[in-house]
């Protein structure tokens, strides 16, 4: 188990030979959306309230105005990029995505991507720290790349939108105390007659979670498991599925979710609540028997023991 992230900037801009027409950026955490700004108004929008807090108001109107700078740098890649369109008021498009994984603060992954009118033309790898030349006449831009000003600025970029965010929220989560999974499983059966069992966890923090299916105690891939990712909810604890699509030939017995997570113990199980067989139906019925039984007699125990009570009460008083 490890506390990690991955964090995406996307930035779309559109403009032509002489000028940068839009510009937009989102910002992803775990795959949501936790920011966006575009030139229009040119403001940053956080889209998780909790967020807002952790960040600082000096904070979210720094990163604004590092966005409003930021503008220029695609003014200028559409000016070069289109330079040789013979028509200078075509609309082009520049789409640079930027991706990071943050494991226990430290940087683990980290790229950029820049799509040209919809295809890829340059890539970096910033553990390798070498631009990719995707098409043979993006090369021509090698040396603009990898100057020393553009190199300068890719590495305070990724480090200050990248890094310095997710450490942020990490350092603003981890106050938190740590808190177990509330668990739901599912057993249902799908329009093709295929059936769909499936685990939940929510409300859990921090982030690091793990869900497996056993089957007869067994752990194993029994089907096509689907995973929604883990999600943020709006109260800084997180969200995961897992779902199994099962094989038409198992009716989905003895199947057990299995979770492990840091404020457990010890990992905890889930059985599915399948269908009922005949046998099991009895084995019910008679485990209800008992209850009531019990619980009769626990009746009954309890109004013993209250008169008892009662009675110490009254000695007590007089
Ligand atoms: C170019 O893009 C701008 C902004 O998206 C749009 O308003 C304009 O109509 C586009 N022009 C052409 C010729 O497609
Ligand atoms: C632009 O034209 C020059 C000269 O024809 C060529 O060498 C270069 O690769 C072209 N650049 C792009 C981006 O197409």
């Amino acid at each position: 188990l490890t506390n990690d992230g991955v964090y995406v900037g996307q930035f779309t801009a559109v403009g032509t030979y002489y000028s940068l027409l839009e510009l937009s950026a989102i910002s992803f955490m775990d795959e949501v959306e936790v920011g966006f700004y575009n030139k229009e108004n040119q403001q940053l929008i956080i889209k998780i309230p909790w967020l807002t807090e952790a960040l600082g108001d000096a904070y979210i109107i720094q990163k604004r105005n590092l966005l409003v700078y930021h503008e220029q740098h695609f003014r200028w890649m559409m000016h070069f990029l289109a330079m040789n369109d013979t028509n200078h008021n075509r609309n082009h498009t520049v789409q640079l995505l930027a991706d990071c994984e943050i494991d226990n603060d430290i940087k683990v992954k980290s790229y950029i991507h820049i799509i040209w009118d919809g295809e890829e033309i340059y890539r970096i790898d910033e553990e390798v720290g070498q631009w990719e030349y995707l098409k043979p006449e993006a090369k021509q831009y090698q040396h603009i790349l990898e100057s020393p000003f553009w190199t300068d600025l890719r590495k305070r970029y990724m480090n200050q939108f990248c890094v310095d965010f997710m450490k942020k929220i990490m350092g603003y989560k981890s106050i938190r105390d740590n808190v177990p999974p509330e668990m739901t499983v599912s057993y249902r059966v799908n329009t093709e007659g295929s059936i769909i069992l499936s685990c939940t966890a929510t409300g859990f923090y921090p982030r690091s979670i793990q869900l497996q299916w056993e089957k007869n105690g067994e752990l194993g891939v029994w089907g096509k498991e689907t995973s929604t990712g883990i999600l943020p909810n709006m109260d800084s604890t997180f969200y995961l599925r897992l779902t199994l699509e099962l094989p038409p030939e198992d009716p989905g017995m003895n199947f057990t979710c299995v979770v492990e997570h840091v404020a457990l113990k010890t990992p905890a199980l889930y059985s599915v609540p399948g269908k009922l067989t005949k046998e099991k139906s009895f084995f019910l019925a008679l485990g209800i028997v008992l209850a009531v039984i019990l619980l009769l007699s626990c009746a009954g125990a309890f109004i013993v023991w209250k008169k008892r009570c009662t009675g110490l009460h009254v000695m007590r008083e007089r």
